[in-house]
């Protein structure tokens, strides 16, 4: 994982018709435990490496680690997160030379899925991502298999670059297309 470098951190609260964007709080400890340890959430992406009750422990006091990663907040309730980080040179996979490309991802609680949370959420953080890199290309990675996301990432404008294969299954590469 490659930080996302000097931005402005944490950010003003975004606020959306639904939904709070902010960096993550002591309180979102709870929340995040759940996330990461969610047979369903982590189905796509490598199964949980904790349980729940491990992740109570491991995570910070603190879990506002590093600039880029958003608690989304729905009625005053941690629902999931949004994580923007660089994709790394060294790795495979670019849209531009010099890589560095800011990546975006999302995990929602599976009680919001199917209510527009995720789509609303990831358009505020793509309007962030905008204003505070202006210019810079966005990229998602996401498997082929997994649907719901597959259909989000394309619903916000991404498109196909390639697919490959990776983590032991077919992977979806797509960019953020030029208005
Ligand atoms: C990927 C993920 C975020 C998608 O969640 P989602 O709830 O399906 O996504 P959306 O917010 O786009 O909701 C879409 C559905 O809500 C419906 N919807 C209901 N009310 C809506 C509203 N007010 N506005 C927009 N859509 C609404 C849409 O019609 C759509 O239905 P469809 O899926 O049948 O087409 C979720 O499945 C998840 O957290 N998965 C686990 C983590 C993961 O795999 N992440 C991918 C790694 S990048």
């Amino acid at each position: 994982m490659k930080p996302l470098g000097d931005v402005p951190w944490p950010p003003d609260p975004i606020v959306t018709d639904r939904l709070i964007l902010r960096e993550t709080r002591t309180e979102d400890r709870k929340g995040l435990a759940e996330l990461l340890s969610d047979e369903t959430v982590q189905a796509y992406l490598g199964g949980p490496q904790h349980t729940r009750e491990e992740l109570e422990e491991l995570i910070p006091q603190d879990p506002n680690t590093r600039p880029g990663i958003f608690a989304v907040e729905h009625a005053g309730e941690f629902v999931g997160r949004i994580t923007i980080q660089r994709r790394d040179r060294a790795w495979a996979h670019h849209v531009r030379e010099e890589g560095d490309e800011v990546e975006i991802g999302y995990e929602f609680l599976p009680i919001t899925w199917g209510r527009g949370i995720a789509t609303e959420a990831t358009r505020a953080a793509l309007g962030w991502i905008e204003r505070t890199l202006p210019g810079e290309p966005v990229v998602l990675t996401t498997q082929v298999a997994n649907e719901p996301s597959l259909r989000l990432a394309r619903k916000l404008g991404f498109v196909e670059v390639e697919r490959f294969m990776g983590f032991g299954a077919e992977q979806w590469f797509g960019h953020l297309r030029d208005e």
